[in-house]
């Protein structure tokens, strides 16, 4: 991609690589950034700098940016149309979050959901990192001037967070940034856990049966949807609150097949659990078996996949110097060229 396309909307979005990616992942987010990708400006990263804000290794971490990648163009993001870059390696991201960390009331950061449970699950590795973690993501938006934001629900605060400091910062030092739009999905936006539905599918989740990764085999699949949680009474019905199991593989049939809720329920009434599952485990391994068999092809072309992260970067850089040579003028910050 070049510069000829400035004029079009400008999406950027961003995943940790903090392991494989899980159908929440993909419905949730990945799925809808291939399906915005054509006539635009795409933005998609790998986002390096908030995966060390949780216990890791570094060597991992490595390995974890080439196989986020990878699944990233495996899942259809076509590196001649979008920029794929990793985040570390483009300049300016720290230095906005910084700068916006300055107009940030650190109150708004610890009222975040996200915050708040990690915090809870990483009593003993609290650091500072992850409490302004939101601020670092408002500079991933804001550093891209992006339009578009698409991300499932549970991003959406600090989304709102991120235009709540371009508010502010336009305020202070004058009209400088867009305020970005969050994109979420209908069906798909918060998958839940297949044996515990009432937390969200979760890389983290200790019980791993719960979680389905987008290069599970089809095997693992099928065992996993058809043990998934449901409930004692019977009949495929979209009820989150009373049968939130069912609600759920429900979401993940209507995000695949394109079914509203009324025609699965129809499709499916008078029929048990069992037939629901098993349309529900063939629905989701036909469509990821094309990503599984790509991702496999690959994932082991890590000279390829350098050479994606480092043009995707370079294209990053170049749109992400604009924005900063102005806000370093409108700060008050200096170049000496
Ligand atoms: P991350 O890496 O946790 O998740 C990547 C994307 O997947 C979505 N997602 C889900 N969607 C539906 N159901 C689920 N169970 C589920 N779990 C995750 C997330 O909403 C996200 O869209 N903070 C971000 C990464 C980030 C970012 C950004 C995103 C950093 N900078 C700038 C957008 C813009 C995160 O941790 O996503």
């Amino acid at each position: 991609m070049n510069g000829e396309t400035q004029k079009k909307q400008v999406v950027l979005t961003c995943a940790q690589p903090t392991g494989k990616l899980h159908l929440g992942n993909y419905l949730g987010a990945v799925k809808n950034w291939v399906s915005l990708m054509e006539g635009r400006e795409c933005y998609f990263g790998v986002v390096d700098m908030h995966a060390i804000t949780i216990p890791y290794v570094p060597a991992e971490l490595r390995k974890n940016v080439y196989d986020c990648a990878a699944q990233y163009i495996a899942c259809g993001l076509d590196p001649d149309k979008c920029n794929i870059f990793l985040q570390s390696s483009v300049v300016g991201h720290a230095e906005l979050a910084w700068i916006l960390g300055c107009i940030c009331p650190i109150g708004n950061l610890e009222r975040m959901t996200q915050y708040k449970d990690k915090a809870r699950k990483h009593k003993d590795a609290l650091n500072s990192g992850l409490l302004y973690y939101p601020v670092l993501m408002a500079a991933d938006i804001l550093i891209y001037d992006a339009d578009l934001v698409p991300v499932g629900e549970d991003q959406k605060q600090h989304i709102e967070l991120t235009r709540d400091l371009a508010q502010k910062f336009n305020f202070k030092y004058s009209d400088t940034f867009k305020l970005p739009e969050p994109y979420i999905p209908q069906s798909g936006a918060r998958v839940m856990s297949l044996q515990t539905p009432a937390s969200k599918m979760s890389k983290s989740d200790p019980n791993q049966s719960g979680t389905l990764y987008i290069t599970d085999s089809a095997d693992t699949l099928r065992k996993k949807i058809m043990s998934a949680v449901t409930d004692s009474e019977g009949g495929v019905k979209y009820a989150p609150d009373s049968k939130p199991g069912v609600s759920n593989l429900m979401g993940i049939f209507s995000a695949i097949t394109g079914k509203s809720y009324a025609e699965i329920e129809n499709e499916f009434e008078g029929k048990g659990y069992g037939d629901f599952k098993k349309s529900v485990a063939d629905a989701v391994i036909s469509h990821l078996e094309p990503v599984r068999l790509r991702y496999e092809e690959i994932s082991s072309d890590k000279k390829y996949i350098e050479e994606v992260l480092k043009r995707g970067g370079e294209a990053a850089q170049r749109r992400a110097n604009r924005l900063m040579s102005k806000v370093f003028r409108k700060v008050g910050f200096m170049r000496f060229e």
